[in-house]
Formats: C-alpha cells, structure tokens, sequence
C-alpha cells in the first residue's frame, strides 16, 4: 500500500532525467525553531531527522550522489553553545547512519577541512566512511566544515605541491586537474541545487560544482522540507531547459 502510495507521487518524474548529484543548503532551522517558541537546537535535531528520510527517498528514485551542507566554515562565529550542540549532534548523526542507514545501502562521507574537528568527530568519519564504503547504493556528502573557497584554496595549495615536485606544468593545468583535486574528486557535478528558507544565495556552497546547477529555492525551512518536496524540486528540474552555454535542440 505504501509503496503504491509513493509511486502515485512519483509517476510524473522522469526516471531517466534524474538529476546525478543534488545539492542540499538545509536552511531556516533557527526561525522554524523560534516561530515554535523552541531553542534553534531544537530546529536542528527536527533537521537532521528529516534529513534521513530525504537521503532514503533521493536512494530509493535512483539519484547516485546527495551532498548536504550541515556546517560551513563560516557557521563558528555563532555562539559556543549553538555550535557544541551542532558538532554533538554531528557526531550522533555519524555514528547512527552506520546503523540506520544501513539498509538504504547509503554510502557516507565527509567533505570539508577535516583538522579544525574534535579529535572525536575526525575518527568517527574515517569510522563511517570505512564502514559504508562499499555500499552500493547513494554516495551522501555530509558537508562538515566545508566552504568552497576553502576547498578551493586547499585544492590550488596541492597543484602548486605538484607543481614544485615537477609532476605538473603550471600552463597546462586543465579542469580536470582541478577537480581531482576536490573533496567531491571523481564525483559529477551538482546539477540540481536545492535550498530551503526562502534564502537565495549560495553562502560559499560547491562554488566550482555548482557552475551549471539548476537553482531551486523553496520557502519551506528546512524541518518542513518533506520527501515530497524533493519530488516538486525534481520536477522543477526536469521542466528547465539546460543550455550549457549553447543553444537549445541544436
Ligand atoms: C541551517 O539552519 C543549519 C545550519 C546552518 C547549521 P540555520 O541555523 O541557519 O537556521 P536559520 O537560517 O538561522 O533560521
Ligand atoms: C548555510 O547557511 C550553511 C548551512 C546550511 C550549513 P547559513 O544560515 O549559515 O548561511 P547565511 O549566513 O544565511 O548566508
Ligand atoms: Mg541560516
């Protein structure tokens, strides 16, 4: 029953112009929390469980990559407090997708500057990473102390290593080069950018993956954000016309 109910809902979108790899600015935790009278932490737990059934239902249509944007680097000039309870709630999130995403097949990594985290939260990625890295199912970036000028930065601090070594000729560098020097090395680039709370900026997000991202801003902040808005936002994406600089039905 349950399952014919989802293929109700899902019959309108094309399974063979899924996007390859969603994006996810997950936003407005803090104003959902305090239109409820709760504390933000409260809007961040409320997230972060609604998260799991986003990645399940992206698993389950056939999308092959997801990254979430969970803390950016920019996210420690909030208070000690807010950003404790962020980093614990991370590392619970870590610990329990071994487990609870298990059966969804999800594959789990991290993808940002990893020496800033606790000691705690950098054993528990390699942790996560090993113990999901062969599933066969979604690759879900979890994007933890990720800024796309930082990625950026790290990326070019490894060419010019190359570079001094003798590996690399500086005139030849191509995009290729650049993007295996990335967190997301080897992975497509974000075609469908999704970000909740009405906000319509990238607030340094996947700067060089996003170049061609179809953008879909939603109202909703992001505990509101439902399996069933990531089918509208796939439905959106499947109704705009991607010319990559070209020109359309050439
Ligand atoms: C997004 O929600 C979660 C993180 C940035 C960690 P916010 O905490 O930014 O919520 P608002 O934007 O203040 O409502
Ligand atoms: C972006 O949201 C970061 C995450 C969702 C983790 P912010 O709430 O930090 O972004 P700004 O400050 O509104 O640009
Ligand atoms: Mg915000």
């Amino acid at each position: 029953m349950f399952f014919r109910k989802k293929q109700k809902e899902t019959k309108d979108i094309d399974l063979n112009n899924l996007p390859q790899h969603i994006g996810v600015i997950m936003d407005g935790n803090g104003r959902w929390a305090k239109k409820r009278g709760l504390p933000r932490s409260a809007g961040h737990s409320a997230g972060a469980e609604g998260l799991k059934k986003i990645v399940t239902e992206a698993n389950r249509l056939g999308v092959k990559y997801i990254t979430v944007y969970a803390f950016s680097t920019e996210n420690w000039k909030r208070p000690k407090e807010e950003v404790d309870f962020l980093m614990n709630l991370l590392l619970g999130y870590l610990k329990d997708a071994e487990r609870s995403l298990a059966g969804e097949n999800v594959r789990i990594r991290a993808i940002g500057s990893r020496k800033e985290l606790s000691k705690e939260i950098q054993e528990q990625i390699i942790k996560t990473e090993n113990l999901t890295k062969d599933r066969s199912g979604i690759v879900m970036n979890i994007a933890l102390n990720y800024g796309g000028r930082e990625e950026l930065i790290h990326a070019a601090k490894n060419l010019c290593k190359k570079a001094m070594a003798g590996e690399l000729d500086p005139d030849e560098i191509t995009e290729a080069d650049i993007d295996r020097e990335l967190y997301t090395a080897g992975q497509p680039d974000v075609d469908l950018l999704i970000r909740t709370s009405g906000e319509q900026r990238l607030s340094n997000f996947m700067l060089w993956q996003v170049s061609y991202g179809e953008m879909v801003f939603v109202d909703k902040a992001w505990p509101d954000f439902k399996p069933e808005d990531l089918h509208e936002c796939i439905r959106i994406f499947q109704s705009r016309g991607r010319r990559f600089g070209g020109v359309e039905n050439a």
